[in-house]
């Protein structure tokens, strides 16, 4: 299946999103104006609350901070502006990165602000709890974003006086190396809140999409089946040396388990227990996930995950004492090849990008392309998901579904996919 993929049209087609990409105000049949974004208030000063600040600040956009812990508001005071000025380079820090972040004590202080983004912990209680009390201090025209991975902005908005200003506006992680960020659009949500999200993502050389709400949006819903097959694949007792082989020699830029590292175990977990309760039928719970939790190995952020993360390595390695977490679940033992193993990650991505369409939570097939080469880091060469599925063609891709029936519904052929088969038909049209 790799090696047929690979096609020179593939750079063109990503050239061309590019370029329609750079001119879509993100909405259809209408005319609201983006309204000018010149500061930006930050809830939440985690990795991605501090990697979003620091973005803000090295585009020359002041920021204000706030966080419920009063120690990680002080280092992100500290932090923020040495990672601005790293993501300036080469040019000199401008005036808001030399001038920083300024931490704020009260959510009065967000005033000044003329867009909010949320990104504090992934739960909906203490999520809308936190909206609800930032709202009433800005102004009527002030846009909030909410950085949630998997909760429903209709969720969210629930409680706020002004529901058509809140949108999704989800970075992915590492803000620095993915350009990525879906804008959301919950079902009160505005065109102006639509169009000025997007005209904020593209002031800080991002590539917004738009999608419509539903738990996971788009990047995690084709996320969570690649994740979720890895772990099936341990608990079938398959090498996690040789998932992320495969992973990575297909051209992935992390592996599903190094990704998961990175993630954070623990907002892979809570994040993924969201995506479970909505796709039980989709989504395996595995009790991997859970128990490299409760041992504290949460990934990059504690030196150790699946990887070990040791400073004196050049890279980080599979740990050896993964085994403990893993041997015990593995009911039944399988040997799979690279082939069997590769499409095993990868059609699942595929079967829920399908499903996308099919619900219309994308406003074109492109979107989902931009989506897996900048948001998940699937290989620019190969042109995004359904770029590449074009190559194989609907009618094999069912073929490979064939062995995987023993998986059970959510290794189904979808509805969509029998139905291009039949007519020999592709996601984009030839050029
Ligand atoms: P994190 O655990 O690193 O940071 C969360 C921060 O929120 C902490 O500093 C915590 O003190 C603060 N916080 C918790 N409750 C608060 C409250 N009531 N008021 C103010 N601050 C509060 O989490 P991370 O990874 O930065 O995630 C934050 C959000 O970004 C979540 O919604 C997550 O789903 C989303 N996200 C995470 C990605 C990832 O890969 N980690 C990727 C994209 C989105």
């Amino acid at each position: 299946m790799t090696s047929a993929q690979c096609s020179p049209s593939a750079l063109e087609h990503v050239d061309r999103m590019l370029r329609f990409n750079a001119g879509d105000s993100g909405i259809d049949a209408s005319e609201a104006q983006p309204r000018t974004v010149g500061r930006v208030g930050v809830i939440g000063a985690g990795v991605m609350g501090c990697a979003i600040a620091a973005t803000n600040l090295s585009r020359n956009l002041p920021v204000i901070m706030a966080d419920a812990d009063a120690d990680a508001l002080a280092r992100s005071g500290r932090t923020i502006p040495q990672l601005a000025a790293e993501l300036a380079q080469p040019e000199p820090p401008c005036e808001a990165t030399r001038a920083g972040v300024v931490l704020a004590k009260s959510e009065q202080e967000f005033a000044p602000c003329d867009l909010i983004i949320e990104s504090i912990v992934e739960t909906l209680e203490v999520k809308r709890k936190v909206l609800q009390r930032v709202e009433p201090q800005l102004s009527a025209d002030v846009v909030i974003g909410s950085n949630t991975s998997t909760i429903p902005i209709v969720q969210l908005a629930r409680g706020l006086a002004a529901p058509d200003r809140l949108c999704g506006i989800h970075f992915c992680n590492p803000v620095r190396y993915r350009r990525l960020v879906e804008i959301v659009r919950g079902p009160q949500t505005s065109d102006l809140t639509i169009a000025t999200a997007v005209a904020y993502a593209k002031q800080l050389s991002k590539l917004p999409i738009v999608v419509r709400d539903n738990p996971g949006f788009l990047v995690n819903r084709i996320l969570f089946p690649y994740l979720s097959a890895a772990l099936e694949l341990l608990s079938e007792g398959i090498d996690a040396r040789q998932i992320e082989r495969v992973a990575l020699s297909f051209g992935m830029q992390l592996g599903p388990l190094g990704l998961m590292d990175l993630i954070g175990i623990d907002t892979a977990f809570y994040a993924g227990r969201s995506m479970y309760d909505t796709f039980r039928d989709r989504i395996v719970a595995s009790p991997i996930l859970p128990a490299l939790f409760k041992a504290g190995r949460l990934g990059q952020k504690k030196g150790i995950g699946f990887y070990v993360y040791d400073p004196n390595r050049a890279q980080p390695e599979i740990d050896d004492s993964l085994s403990r977490y893993v041997e015990q679940y593995i009911r039944q033992r399988y040997t799979l090849s690279d082939e069997q193993v590769e499409i095993r990650l990868l059609v699942p991505m595929l079967l829920e990008a399908t499903r996308a369409l099919e619900e219309g939570l994308v406003r074109a097939p492109c979107d989902i392309d931009l989506a897996t080469i900048f948001g998940l880091g699937f290989p620019a060469e190969r042109g995004g998901l359904l770029f590449w599925a074009d190559q194989i063609g609907a009618a094999a891709i069912l073929a490979l579904l064939e062995p995987l029936k023993r998986l059970g519904k959510r290794a189904a052929p979808t509805a969509l996919l029998l139905q291009m088969a039949a007519e020999n038909a592709r996601f984009h049209r030839p050029e």
